[in-house]
Order: structure tokens, then C-alpha cells, then sequence
């Protein structure tokens, strides 16, 4: 896949590494935007507070699938429902929120883990297959956890992940009886 990251942090540029080895084309946009009318989907990593001015920056986003991994910290910002309706706002295409129950910091150590963590994401019908893909090629085993109208929600869940110890990050796994 052609895919374009707005945001080339932590995540935007880790993803990056994890995709490119997985064969993908990857293009990144800073804070001086530029055009992702080649990508077949366009993953958004910038500060919650950002996400407007990053993505009004970007040409070619009309109809593109959107993955947004954006979280709610330290507040949330904005008065869309979403940080995920912001972005659709401007693609006005199918949005998936994945990647933000996921620390940045272990994308060195998913492919060494005896099994697959997870990766919580929520999408709308049109997103999944492709948010998917996406998060088996990171190296972690997608779970859809709700449909796009669970995005504020699922934001919202962030706190989840930030007191569990170690403090550094953590992986989680869902698994059916036996998996195990
Ligand atoms: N780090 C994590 O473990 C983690 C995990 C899950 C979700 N998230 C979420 O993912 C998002 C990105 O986090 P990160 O850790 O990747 O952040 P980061 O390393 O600080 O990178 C932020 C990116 O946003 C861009 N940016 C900053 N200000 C901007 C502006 N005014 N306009 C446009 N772009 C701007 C920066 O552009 P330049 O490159 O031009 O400076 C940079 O590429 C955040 O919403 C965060 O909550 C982070």
C-alpha cells in the first residue's frame, strides 16, 4: 500500500520503519503538511491539539481511508465528538482510530514477543479491512472493539493503558479460550 503519515514522531516515523519492512511505501508530512492524493490510506499522528492545523496543511485528502492514532492527552482538545470526526472532517472517508492503545516506545520489541499482541481499533465498515492489514503488518493481532460511532468512547478508555506498570509501556492480549 501507498501510505501517507501526518506526524513523523514516534508513531508516524515507528510506524513507518514497521511498514516499510513490511513492504509498504511510506511518505511522511511534518508541520508543513503536503499532498497525499497517491496514498491509499493516510495514517494521523500529531498532538490532539494539532490535528486541524496539521490536516489543513495536507492536499488530496477528499475520500481517504483515515487511520487516526491520535489520544486524549493530557486533555482532550477541540469541540468535535472526536478526535476521529476531526479527521474525517477533512476526508470525509472511512476512519478507523488504531494505534493509539499502543506504545510507540516497544515497536523495537513487537516482533520479539512469543505471541502477537493485540491492537484494539475501532472503524468504520470501510476502514477495516484496511486498518487490519496495517496492524498485522506493524506485527500485533487486530481487535475491533467497535464501530466508528465508539470512537469518543474509546478514546476516552486511554487511561487504561497510562497506570499499568511498567511505566515504559505494555503489551495486551485478547485471546479465545486455548489460544493461550
Ligand atoms: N508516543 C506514543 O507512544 C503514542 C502512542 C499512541 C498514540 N500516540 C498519539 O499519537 C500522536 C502523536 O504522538 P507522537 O508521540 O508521535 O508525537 P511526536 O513524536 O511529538 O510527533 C508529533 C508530530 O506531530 C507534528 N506536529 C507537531 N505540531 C504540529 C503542528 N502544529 N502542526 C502540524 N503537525 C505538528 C510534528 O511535526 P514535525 O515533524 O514537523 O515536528 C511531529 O511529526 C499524539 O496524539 C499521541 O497522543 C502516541
Amino acid at each position: 500500500m501507498r501510505i501517507v503519515t501526518v506526524g513523523r514522531g514516534a508513531v508516524g516515523a515507528g510506524l513507518a520503519v514497521l511498514w516499510k519492512a513490511a513492504g509498504h511505501e511510506v511518505d511522511l508530512l511534518g508541520r508543513d503538511g503536503g499532498d497525499a492524493a497517491d496514498a491509499d490510506v493516510v495514517l494521523v499522528a500529531v498532538p490532539g491539539d494539532k490535528i486541524s492545523q496539521a490536516l489543513s496543511k495536507v492536499t488530496g485528502l477528499e475520500g481517504k481511508i483515515a487511520v487516526d492514532a491520535m489520544n486524549v492527552l493530557p486533555e482532550r482538545h477541540g469541540d468535535f465528538p472526536s478526535y476521529a470526526e476531526e479527521v474525517k472532517s477533512f476526508t470525509r472517508g472511512p476512519v478507523a482510530k488504531s494505534f493509539n492503545m499502543n506504545f510507540a516506545s516497544l515497536y523495537g520489541a513487537v516482533l520479539e514477543q512469543r505471541v502477537r499482541p493485540s491492537n484494539w481499533y475501532v472503524a468504520d465498515d470501510g476502514a477495516a479491512a484496511v486498518t487490519e492489514q496495517l496492524i498485522r503488518d506493524a506485527g500485533f493481532d487486530p481487535v475491533r472493539v467497535g464501530d466508528f460511532t465508539r470512537a469518543r468512547d474509546f478514546e476516552n478508555a486511554v487511561w487504561l493503558l497510562m497506570s499499568v506498570q511498567p511505566a515504559g509501556g505494555v503489551f495486551y492480549r485478547f485471546a479465545a479460550p486455548g489460544e493461550l
